[in-house]
């Protein structure tokens, strides 16, 4: 399995491949790899010749300085489990900070048509901005034919879109479903850093979510908040961030339901220290 740390001998090495006709698929991630990146990198292998996975954990997409120096860094495990995974087709590319960023560790600023102002975008601030920086400066490396992306971070899929409209950037963008544990939580590198009863208490989540999707069938989006909101207040381990019904397209909450539109609804909740969030398509 080739492992690369440098981005002109990747590139290098990927011009090659293009060359000989090869098509590459690309996953973006901050490791800590588990099996929702994984049926990722799996769609990839489906759909390209080879798929390249990075592994990076992006400084300036952090906007807690605990959460970036806590989150896990398992580069021997992924790399193990990559292997299981394909030992031919798979390219890593495990960058340092210096190959990414230089000296200079800053993002560029971004606009996304609004985008990145809602939920997360509210919530953590500069957020967006580290991501389009890094996943741009990766589409410049990689140039993939196509990268995946997952819809656990759904509001990062639809800027991921519109950064590729707006800048007119030639890779085609493949949205993929979110992977559960058994119990319905959705499968995140943080989990592993839960503690056992929040590990216990985390389903509650997911139960909401699809009772808030059966309600949202005959009530409104605000009756089906406030019903959340209770719902999480009765909860003593998990505490509600913020429960958003939102349009798709724009990501604004919804104020009155049309048939035309599709909507989600958003969550994000605090187990303790660690912040998950998840989301469910309503319609
Ligand atoms: P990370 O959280 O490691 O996630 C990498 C990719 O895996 C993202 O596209 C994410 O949506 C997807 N993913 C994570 N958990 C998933 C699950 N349970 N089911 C399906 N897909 C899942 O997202 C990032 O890293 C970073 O922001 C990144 C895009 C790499 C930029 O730094």
């Amino acid at each position: 399995m080739k492992n690369f740390q440098n981005k002109t001998k990747l590139s290098g090495y990927i011009g090659t491949l293009k060359g000989n006709g090869s098509t590459i698929g690309f996953v973006p991630t901050m490791g800590a790899l588990h099996q929702g990146h994984l049926s990722l990198v799996n769609n990839g292998l489906r759909e390209n010749d080879v798929v390249v996975v990075s592994i990076f954990v992006n400084p300036t997409q952090f906007n807690n300085e605990e959460d970036l120096v806590n989150y896990p860094r398992t580069l021997e495990a992924d790399i193990a489990l990559l292997k299981t995974v394909d030992e031919d087709r798979i390219i890593i590319y495990a960058p340092s900070n210096g190959d990414i960023y230089g000296g200079d560790v800053q993002s560029q600023a971004f606009t996304f048509d609004g985008l990145e102002h809602e939920m997360e975008g509210a919530f953590r601030k500069g957020h967006f901005d580290g991501v389009g920086t890094i996943v741009k400066r990766l589409f410049e490396i990689v140039k993939p034919n196509r990268a995946y992306f997952g819809e656990k971070d759904f509001q990062q899929l639809q800027i991921i879109r519109k950064l590729v409209e707006l800048h007119h950037l030639p890779v085609e963008i493949i949205g993929c479903p979110i992977h559960r544990a058994e119990d319905g939580l959705a499968m995140s590198s943080r989990n592993a850093r839960l503690s056992i009863e929040h590990r216990a208490a985390s389903p509650f989540i997911y139960k909401t979510l699809i009772a808030a999707k059966t309600k949202f069938g005959t009530k409104s989006a605000q009756n089906v908040t406030e019903w959340v909101n209770s719902q999480f207040k009765k909860q003593g381990l998990l505490e509600l961030e913020y429960f958003i019904i939102a349009d798709i397209a724009t990501l604004k909450p919804v104020k009155r339901k049309s048939t035309k539109k599709s909507y989600r609804a958003f969550i994000a909740v605090y187990a303790g220290d660690i912040r998950l969030i998840d989301n469910i398509a309503l319609n």
